[in-house]
């Protein structure tokens, strides 16, 4: 993280953003663009991260969650497969003294048992050095998928009810929500596609019933504080309303 950084206390007072989670998509793209390998797109993709971060530091968010890797993208190429949890290992051990230095906390979501030992020892060593800063939280959503979250989240309610700790009324949205991945941090108040797709694509799906969309042509490696600024400008426009009534 770059401590010269011109965009510190950009924050007006009293904005209403505080988390905003990205789907990072177009990497493969870019690279493409460029008649190169996947793989450099993905490394391009890296900075694009780096940035993103810095503005949400110098942004004062609360929150930055990042789609880095979801459960559907064990479906592609092993070579490319590989190299993205290579590309992780090597960011994080590289970053994680900076995330610190920037009062980061970092919380990885997803299920990383399906990862490397190695990875597996990089994101624990990285979480536990951070877990007491009081920055900005960096969730990377890594194995992640939305389904997955809420079937664990049913599973330990399910659980209770089995022992008889919990009664099947007693389940509210409250107490379901408790057992999602992002139940101590505030809500996703806007998600950022990039790439150029208008899906979901099994991100958060309970978290961000009542986040605002913003979709951008752009492709990852080139979203910089520019395009984050435009996406946080959108959203300062909106109305929400959480399901009430305008007048
Ligand atoms: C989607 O682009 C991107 C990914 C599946 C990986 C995201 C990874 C990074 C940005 C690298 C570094 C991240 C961290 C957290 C260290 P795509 O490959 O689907 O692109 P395409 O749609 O153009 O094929």
């Amino acid at each position: 993280m770059s401590s010269k950084n011109k965009l510190k206390n950009y924050k007006p007072k009293g904005t209403k953003l505080r988390h905003v989670a990205i789907i990072m998509d177009g990497n493969g793209r870019w690279a493409h663009k460029k008649g190169k390998l996947r793989i450099f797109g993905h490394q391009a993709g890296a900075e694009s991260v780096r940035r993103a971060i810095n503005f949400a530091v110098s942004y004062h968010l609360d929150a930055l969650t990042l789609y880095a890797f979801s459960s559907e993208n064990w479906k592609r190429p092993r070579q490319e497969v590989i190299a993205l949890l290579e590309l992780f290992v090597r960011v994080l051990e590289k970053e994680v003294h900076n995330l610190h230095k920037n009062k980061i906390r970092l919380n990885v979501i997803g299920d990383i048992s399906r990862f490397s030992a190695r990875l597996q020892d990089c994101i624990r060593y990285s979480e536990k050095k951070t877990q007491h800063n009081k920055g900005l939280i960096l969730n990377i959503a890594a194995n992640y998928g939305g389904r997955w979250d809420i079937i664990h989240g049913v599973r330990a309610l399910a659980a209770q009810v089995q022992d008889g700790r919990l009664r099947p009324d007693q389940i509210e949205e409250q107490t379901l929500s408790e057992h999602l991945c992002l139940n101590q941090i505030a809500p996703v108040d806007l998600v950022i596609r990039t790439g150029g797709e208008y899906r979901i694509s099994n991100f958060l799906l309970w978290q961000v019933a009542y986040a605002e969309f913003w979709f951008t042509e752009t492709l990852w490696p080139d979203f910089d504080e520019h395009v984050f600024e435009r996406a946080i400008n959108a959203f300062l426009k909106r109305e929400r309303r959480f399901g009430c009534m305008t007048v």
